[in-house]
């Protein structure tokens, strides 16, 4: 398939329902990170544990083991959020609180976490608050004749005003990569930023997916260096969504992105990419440690959803600060299946 070149990307119009557009927050100071000398710390805090991980000596046998362990747990926790957040009201309503306007990049822990179904749902939701919501793919690679392309999946799910790829490379490995392999022009960090900059001029919420994880290299700098994810955060100094998997493994993969994420200075929130429909013990140990940063979970399936469920349905998966009604994940967890 033939690059797009960002000179002349090829926007996708939608005509979307006629709506009052509202203030373009002002992109924030550019914030270009310095060597960082002292690290700051861990940022995913350690609560009190909810059950014991592993038996205490003595006490034998795999608890973990016994078919009623995951409940025992899921009321454990399910208490637990109860105390951390207040009890609903009668019906579902809105936190006050900042929302998130502007520019905000969706990372990921890794690929394949779900970050193009997770920006579908928040330019949903926004769309249904009555934003007006650009989309920005900078680097499409693995680009397969026939299968959609991420921005495709997002204006079919979600339809927002505008979505757009910066640039597509067919070779299935980071954009760098696959700009060298295929001897095609690179991502230049400059002029993406001032493609996405040109967006928020014409959008309430321009949503940038990444490729991979936050770190992978995505094109080239003036000097011939190459930029990542977090460069584009900290030059565009917004804020960032990280989404994560739900299962074994994703509190390491989570606390190393918002670990690189913070000592850039960029503020992140994650949102989970896949809730299973039947959680286990490890699901609800991750959900009750990843609950201080949460704004948003989607459950596993929304991909496939028809596309009027999924935007019915994506306020019910996020937090205010991403347009969604999530006040209390007692009660999301109750309703999100
Ligand atoms: N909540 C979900 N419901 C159903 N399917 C999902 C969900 N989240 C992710 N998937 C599926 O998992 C796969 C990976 O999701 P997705 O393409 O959103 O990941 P990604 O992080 O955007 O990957 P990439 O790094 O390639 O952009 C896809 O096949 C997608 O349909
Ligand atoms: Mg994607």
């Amino acid at each position: 398939m033939e690059p797009k070149p960002i000179a002349d990307p090829a926007p996708v119009e939608e005509p979307g329902p006629v709506v009052e557009p509202l203030p373009v927050v002002e992109p924030g100071p550019v914030v270009e990170p310095g060597p960082v000398v002292e690290p700051e710390p861990v940022v995913v805090p350690v609560p009190d544990p909810v059950v014991p991980v592993s038996p205490a000596p003595g006490e034998g046998g795999n608890e973990l083991a016994q078919p009623d362990a995951a409940e025992q747990l899921h009321e454990e926790v399910e208490a637990e959020l109860a105390a951390q957040a207040p009890e609903p009201a009668a019906r579902p309503r809105r936190v006050e609180g900042p929302e998130w306007r502007g520019i905000v990049l969706v990372t990921g822990t890794d690929t394949d976490v779900g970050k193009t179904i997770v920006t579908a749902a928040i330019a949903a939701a926004a769309q249904a608050a009555g934003l007006r919501v650009a989309v920005i793919k900078p680097g499409q690679t693995g680009t397969v004749l026939g299968v959609p392309t991420d921005v495709e999946q997002v204006q079919r799910l979600a339809a927002p005003h505008t979505a757009r790829t910066l640039a597509t490379y067919p070779e299935p490995l980071a954009p760098l990569a696959a700009a060298k392999v295929a001897e095609l022009p690179p991502l230049e960090l400059y002029e993406v930023v001032d493609a996405i900059r040109a967006e928020a001029e014409r959008h309430d919420l321009v949503l940038v997916e990444g490729a991979g994880g936050l770190l992978v290299p995505m094109g080239v700098r003036p000097s011939g260096e190459a930029w990542t994810f977090a460069d584009l955060a900290t030059t565009l100094g917004v804020s960032t969504v990280v989404v994560a998997r739900a299962g074994l493994g994703t509190l390491n993969h989570t606390a190393l992105t918002l670990e690189a994420l913070a000592r850039r200075g960029v503020p992140a929130g994650v949102v989970l990419g896949a809730w299973p429909a039947d959680p286990e013990l490890v699901h609800w140990a991750n959900l009750s440690e990843l609950v201080p940063h949460l704004v948003g979970a989607l459950p596993d399936g929304a991909g496939g959803m028809e596309p009027g469920v999924f935007r019915r349905s994506a306020p019910g998966w996020l937090t205010p600060a991403l347009h969604g009604v999530i006040d209390n994940w007692r009660t999301w967890a109750d309703e999100v299946h």
